[in-house]
């Protein structure tokens, strides 16, 4: 059954229920009222609750992408999108709107597709991070990105890594997905380019691969 858990995460919520990008914004009303005196971390008293100060100066942060551990020293301000992509040169994840709106920088976090402009680096920590460049297998495509290799699904190929995410997401919670989950699923992804048809396509084929990679029925 189809449920709002298919959908991208929202700006409001970070993947561990932490500090999203919004909320942390939210906060800089709060941390203004404080004197700045925090340069890398502190417990302050606010408004009755201890309240932890990153920064503003850089931190160092450890990121599990892809199976593996990675190090950045990153200000507390910087999503996990630009980490990614400024910091540690994993550039699947492209930038395009970054304000949870196009798709193009989806990333899998803890098994769910998130906007990885909507999450702050610091607080993707100790999570499991997935990104297109982890898909590959031993020099073999994953049977999502074949899968979209061969529907022809992508012109300019700027949103493609993002479908990619997304889709594997919805597959590996959905093997059989109904044209509901799949709207849900994949709702959150645009493609200036109009190759929906294309990825309509690649979503049907990658649900067979992945079924058989998993040792059932194609
Ligand atoms: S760049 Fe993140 S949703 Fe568009
Ligand atoms: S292929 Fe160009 S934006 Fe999707």
């Amino acid at each position: 059954m189809s449920s709002s858990d298919d959908r991208h995460d929202t700006p409001d919520v970070s993947p561990n229920g932490g500090v999203s990008r919004r909320n942390f914004l939210k906060g800089t009303g709060v941390a203004l009222s404080i004197p700045i005196v925090a340069k890398t971390e502190k417990i302050v008293k606010a408004a009755g609750a201890d309240v932890q100060i990153h920064g503003p100066d850089k931190v160092n942060i450890t990121l599990n992408i892809n199976g593996a551990a990675k190090q950045a020293s990153v200000e507390p301000r910087v999503t996990l999108l630009d980490a990614l992509r400024n910091d540690l040169d994993i550039t699947g994840a492209k930038r395009v709107c970054d304000r949870a709106t196009c798709g193009a920088c989806t990333v899998i976090v803890d098994g769910k597709a998130v906007y990885s402009c909507t999450v702050l680096a610091i607080e993707a920590q100790g999570r499991r991070i997935q990104t297109a460049e982890g898909l590959e297998q031993n020099g073999k495509l994953h049977p999502v990105q074949q899968a979209f290799w061969d529907n022809d699904a992508q012109q300019c190929g700027f949103c493609t890594p993002g479908f990619v995410m997304a889709c594997k997401a919805l597959l590996d919670k959905h093997p059989n997905p109904t044209d509901e989950q799949i709207r849900l699923g994949m709702g959150g992804n645009l493609c200036r380019c109009g190759t929906y048809h294309g990825v309509k396509g690649a979503i049907a084929q990658a649900a067979g691969g992945m079924r058989k990679l998993k040792g059932g029925k194609a």
